[in-house]
């Protein structure tokens, strides 16, 4: 898969993704990160790319040029018109099946804003989804397009080893993970809970169920509260809560 980053901070984009197992990826020739400078399509002699607002106000804004030809560079370059993804506090409440979506396209487009954000007519011009990563403003879309660019490259084919993929199925499920212990099975006067060591794998989904439910009712009651509306079977026979 294709990412295409549009930015005023490339090296932010690169540095952030060629580590861990997004590198690793983009070694193997899975993925591949375009970030572009949009500074590079400034009209003038001092790559200025950003202007005062119009009807007054704190900040600058991205003037719309530089960025629409930032994105047509794109569109030359790969012979197609692909989704153009701008991160925003403004845009649509990113979730894991925005993320199952985006992974299905082949080439994406992500446009990082900065300063007081971008002008309204490029916006028009060339996106087509606009995602926010939470409800809080960060300096910039750039970890915003980095989170987006993780969660989609997991789900690419080849991205996750074997281990890695079965590892991280759980929020397809609605749920929060359950607990995870590894050596030694006593640390600090705290045991390792006698089912892990059974051996009994029945029991042990049983339970790993059950503190998924746990902490998922304790943390993210709104989800819990969906679960229980996409499962009443579960609930109704032997459950009490
Ligand atoms: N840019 C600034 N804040 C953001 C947020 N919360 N999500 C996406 N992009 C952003």
């Amino acid at each position: 898969m294709n990412f295409h980053v549009l930015t005023l901070f490339p090296d932010m984009i690169r540095d952030g993704l060629n580590t861990s197992i997004t590198g690793r990826a983009i070694k193997a020739g899975i993925l591949n990160v375009n970030a572009v400078d949009i500074r590079d399509f400034s009209d003038n002699k001092y790559m200025k790319v950003d202007d005062y607002p119009y009807g007054g106000g704190a900040g600058m804004v991205m003037q719309p040029g530089p960025v629409c030809d930032a994105y047509e560079s794109v569109v030359s370059n790969i012979g197609k018109a692909p989704r153009v993804v701008y991160m925003t506090p403004q845009g649509h409440r990113f979730t894991q099946s925005i993320a199952e979506e985006l992974a299905k396209e082949e080439d994406l487009v992500i446009l990082c804003g900065h300063y007081e954000g971008i002008d309204e007519r490029a916006l028009e011009n060339i996106v087509t989804d606009y995602i926010s990563i939470g409800d809080y403003v960060l300096t910039g879309g750039e970890l915003a397009a980095m989170v987006v660019i993780d969660s989609v490259s997991r789900l690419v084919p080849g991205v996750l080893n074997n281990s890695e993929s079965a590892r991280m199925e759980s929020f397809s499920d609605g749920l929060l993970e359950y607990p995870q212990y590894t050596r030694p099975v006593e640390f600090r006067g705290s045991k390792v809970p006698e089912v892990l060591l059974s051996g009994h794998h029945g029991n042990i989904d049983a339970w790993r169920h059950e503190k998924s439910l746990e902490r998922t009712a304790k943390y993210r009651p709104d989800l819990y509260e969906e679960y229980k509306k996409e499962h009443p079977e579960e609930f109704e026979k032997n459950r009490k809560n």
